[in-house]
């Protein structure tokens, strides 16, 4: 049931403020003031290490949640893809902690790499929407992130929630680590339980990113820029836009920007700047004028007083909700899921099932 939509996918994007709160809901202490974690949950105190694996979206969640560990919580982490992971036999220091995401929790790369840490790591972890799968099941601790069903190939809404739940994992970290004081934990817990009120607020400026993602349909090559918590998700919207779109889209840390892929920048290659106004935003923005000054044309989504800033100069600005720059990512996925979608629509690509792909990649 599409519940009144066109697609699976633009379902579950709507679906985003309802879920993301249930799971904050679901990791939230009575009093709200800390996050609290089923059964025997983790003391962060006993571990040196975390080390993240998982494919696909799940693998940028991932990478989004490393900046949050090692920030926040002081914690050394390292994130690979499984199907790497499993066949580069890492050494598994014994106080580490490991960590598997997975939306099915039956992908089969993930799987096989959390097999490889029995018995060597100190504690299995696992971050999934299903939690009858394999993955969970064969976890010390396993973290639904209360998604409900996702049907659509090109995960959404699981990403959100995976991000929602790592960084509720990351603030317990910090807290348990003595990084982060009582009151900072509980005010930055009362900033999270405003995300799905950001999120409907972002959604009635859908109309404006159809209207972006429609211009973006016309090119053949599309780059993603973006810095800190905002490089993981500039990946996650390349490849949101390459699995429904079948346009070529890469995704690059700003400050790669001139370490050889300018050399692609001219008037047919958008390119599509995330910047909220974080600590990075100056150097971010001196990247995109970088693009500009060379004939490109740039997609910027920031906020109201970033486009303030930028005077303009982007050929398109899509503006945000103001966030705290910790919560941006999963607000900013919006965006990056919105534009796929759309230029998706403008192609007239089966946007539920692409070409391809599986929902559950159970083989290898
Ligand atoms: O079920 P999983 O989260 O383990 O799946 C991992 C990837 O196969 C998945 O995220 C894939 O990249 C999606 N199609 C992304 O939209």
């Amino acid at each position: 049931d599409k519940g009144g939509h066109k697609h699976f996918m633009a379902k579950e994007i709507a679906e985003q403020p309802r879920v993301i709160g249930e799971a904050i809901m679901h990791y939230l202490s009575d009093d709200g003031r800390s996050v609290e974690l089923p059964g025997k949950g983790i003391d962060f105190t006993a571990i040196d290490r975390l080390s993240m694996v998982a494919c696909g979206t799940a693998y940028y969640a991932c990478v989004t949640a490393k900046y949050w560990f090692e920030q926040l919580a002081g914690l050394p982490c390292d994130v690979d893809v499984a199907s790497e992971f499993r066949y580069r036999e890492p050494p598994v220091p014994a106080r580490t902690a490991a960590l598997f995401v997975s939306q099915s929790g039956e992908t089969a790369d993930t799987l096989a790499a959390l097999r490889y840490c029995e018995g060597k790591a100190a504690t299995i972890l696992s971050v999934v929407n299903v939690p009858e799968s394999s993955i969970a099941r064969e976890s010390d601790l396993a973290l639904p992130i209360l998604a409900g069903t996702e049907i659509g190939v090109a995960s959404t809404k699981a990403f959100t929630c995976q991000l929602t739940v790592l960084l509720m994992l990351a603030l317990k970290a910090a807290s348990d680590r003595g990084r982060m004081d009582a009151d900072t934990l509980a005010d930055t817990l009362a900033k999270l339980r405003a995300l799905p009120s950001a999120f409907n607020a972002a959604m009635e400026d859908a109309d404006d990113i159809a209207a972006a993602a429609r211009k973006l349909a016309e090119a053949r090559d599309i780059l993603f820029l973006g810095r800190g918590l905002m490089y993981p998700l500039a990946m996650e919207g390349a490849l949101k836009l390459k699995e429904i779109s079948y346009i070529h889209a890469e995704a690059y840390a700003s400050g790669e920007l001139k370490h050889g892929p300018i050399a692609l920048i001219d008037k047919h290659v958008p390119v599509v700047v995330m910047a909220p106004r974080d600590a990075l935003f100056d150097k971010t923005t001196s990247n995109m004028q970088e693009v500009i000054a060379r004939g490109g044309r740039v997609l910027l989504i920031t906020d109201k007083e970033g486009k303030r800033i930028t005077h303009g100069d982007a050929w398109l600005t899509l503006t945000m909700p103001d966030i705290d720059p910790l919560l941006a990512p999963i607000l900013y996925a919006l965006p990056a899921q919105l534009l796929a979608y759309h230029t998706a629509i403008a192609k007239g690509t089966d946007v539920d099932q692409p070409r391809n792909l599986a929902k559950s990649v159970t083989v290898e």
